[in-house]
């Protein structure tokens, strides 16, 4: 019975994801960093309760990684309200957009990740209710067929992408709040990797947290990550309290370098570095190159190369700078 439920796929994203979520803060107050998102956001949800309104739609947009569900659970807490969470893909038809909106209650927040992913039937049953809480639908086939009006509760609707230029204008256009999540400071990690040690019960040094932090490309959910991955290494080569020594074994063992580049990072500025020279690349090109998927290298490894200054988008393509030469020891030869 254990073993069949070993093997089942997607048991470690299911184990992930409780991981995650015993890390999760639950309030505003608790969640540490996106200083701007939090400030506006409390002003707009204590602004929306004295009203006694439903809060206004919100989009949240930036990389993978960086709090958008934890967010929305965060919103919806304080809302006092319920969540209902899903993503563009899962919602097929206009029939199961039409059932999870039934089924809200007044203030409910409806979350739904990679929202640039929903089909444009979909998306259009959204737009009424978004705009004045009700759906259309349409009842029966041909000549015959007619179109009800139903009214829906006052709900929130949260969509989250990593792509905001993917979303449609009318669907952009109906969120009366746009947040976007920005990489996070070495400095707010550091106190996310602390905070995490400190409910997993595990002692860690400040040096070794600024470690992790360094190494986590801006990245909460990579921060928590590496601290599991380190946590095991102190428990089984020292005495499960993590110093900056074993931290430093850990990473380099896990071929995650000081500034947090992986296998991946450093095979897409090698090949901008040698096979393209130096020039500027497209994207696609540079995709097939490294065999990676576009998309992945537009949302997974470009924003944080481009934030450490590794890469610049330019009009004629992507193009690698100085500081990746030096960081990976070649030569810069200039323009
Ligand atoms: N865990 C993951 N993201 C977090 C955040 N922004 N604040 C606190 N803990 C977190």
């Amino acid at each position: 019975m254990e073993e069949e439920r070993i093997m089942t796929p997607g048991l470690e994203d299911q184990r992930e994801e409780r991981f995650e979520n015993s890390l999760r803060p639950k309030t505003l107050d608790e969640y540490i960093g996106q200083d701007k998102v939090k400030e506006n956001m409390k002003i707009y949800i204590e602004a929306a309760k004295k009203r006694g309104e439903a809060l206004d739609h919100v989009l949240l947009y930036g990389p993978p990684g960086l709090g958008k569900t934890t967010l929305s659970n965060i919103i919806s807490n304080e809302m006092c309200s319920n969540i209902k969470i899903t993503s563009g893909p899962a919602i097929e038809k206009p029939g199961d957009l039409a059932s999870l909106l039934t089924n809200l209650s007044e203030f409910d927040v409806l979350f739904i990740d990679e929202i640039h992913r929903l089909s444009k039937s979909v998306e259009e049953i959204l737009y009424p209710a978004l705009e004045d809480y009700t759906l259309d639908i349409i009842i029966g086939k041909g000549p015959s067929s007619r179109s009800i009006r139903l009214d829906l509760p006052k709900f929130t609707l949260i969509g989250a992408t990593t792509k905001a230029g993917a979303l449609t204008t009318p669907l952009r256009d109906r969120f009366g709040i746009v947040n976007r999540l920005e990489l996070y400071s070495i400095e707010d990690l550091t106190t996310i990797v602390k905070r995490s040690s400190n409910i997993l019960g595990v002692e860690i040094e400040e040096e070794a947290a600024i470690e992790i932090a360094r190494r986590s490309r801006g990245t909460p959910r990579i921060a928590n990550r590496l601290l599991k991955r380190v946590r095991d290494y102190a428990i089984v080569l020292g005495d499960g309290s993590i110093n900056l020594k074993i931290t430093k074994h850990a990473l380099n063992k896990l071929e995650i370098d000081e500034l947090g580049l992986d296998e991946i990072d450093r095979r897409l500025l090698e090949t901008m570095i040698v096979q393209y020279s130096g020039r500027a690349v497209g994207i696609e090109a540079l995709a097939a190159t490294v065999g990676e998927e576009v998309d992945t290298i537009e949302d997974v490894y470009e924003p944080y190369l481009i934030q450490i200054g590794f890469i610049a988008r330019t009009l004629r393509g992507r193009k690698v700078l100085p500081a990746a030469y030096k960081h990976l020891g070649y030569e810069y030869k200039g323009e």
